[in-house]
């Protein structure tokens, strides 16, 4: 399983990319709202960051609109995927950009139906919202593991990523459900990293070296 950061915040995409673990980004239209800068100029900037896939979420309802805003959005840079989300408009976008050469993933996926249904539309990606199912008080792991079987038995190569990562334990989950790839905050990323065995550890290490006065 890769790890993509999910977020807009460039300097915690530079500090992630600068620890060598993720391999793409995915945005959405709240987590650039909350940046508080011009999208286009964000999605630039990432692209300059990270080398891999970088989302960007069109805003239009309609697969028309979509398809406009894709092309814009995919011209920023080779790497951006055009997110869309789970509609039938949506599954006409996914169309009409694939014909144009450009990489989607469909997001606000919330059951194995509407990813088999993105992934035949033509998606690169689809992203089941893991976080969002547990709130509903469902299981979102499980999602993931019946979508990975699914892909599995009928040889689909779309990329199944978890979304809506709320907490570390959900990174190792996912991975053991199949998912190709995990779209983490950064906050969630460092709270994985850490164990404080790790932390005693390093102390003990230090502390043990200063006793025994070594150079
Ligand atoms: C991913 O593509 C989504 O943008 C994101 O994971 C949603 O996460 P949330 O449910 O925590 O807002």
């Amino acid at each position: 399983m890769e790890f993509f950061i999910d977020t807009a915040d460039v300097e915690a995409i530079r500090k992630a990319n600068d620890m060598g673990f993720i391999s793409g980004v995915t945005t959405n239209p709240s987590l650039i709202a909350k940046e508080g800068k011009d999208f286009h100029a964000v999605i630039k900037e990432i692209a300059s960051i990270v080398d891999g896939p970088i989302s960007a979420e069109v805003l239009a309802d309609d697969a028309e609109g979509m398809i406009a805003e894709g092309q814009v959005l995919a011209g920023l840079d080779p790497h951006v995927v055009v997110k869309v989300p789970m509609t039938p408009e949506g599954m006409k976008a996914v169309k009409g950009l694939k014909k144009l050469g450009i990489r989607t993933n469909v997001t606000l996926v919330f059951s194995a139906n509407q990813a088999l249904l993105a992934a035949r539309a033509g998606a690169s990606f689809v992203s089941p919202f893991v976080g969002r199912i547990d709130d509903i008080g469902w299981d979102g792991v499980e999602l993931i593991q019946t979508i990975s079987e699914i892909f599995e038995i009928h040889d689909i190569d779309t990329k199944i990523i978890a979304a809506s990562i709320r907490k570390p334990q959900h990174i190792s989950q996912c991975a053991l459900a199949g998912a190709d790839i995990a779209t983490v905050p950064f906050q969630v990323l460092m709270d994985a990293m850490k164990h404080p065995l790790t932390d005693n550890g390093i102390a003990r290490f230090k502390a043990d070296w200063a006793a025994a006065n070594m150079k």
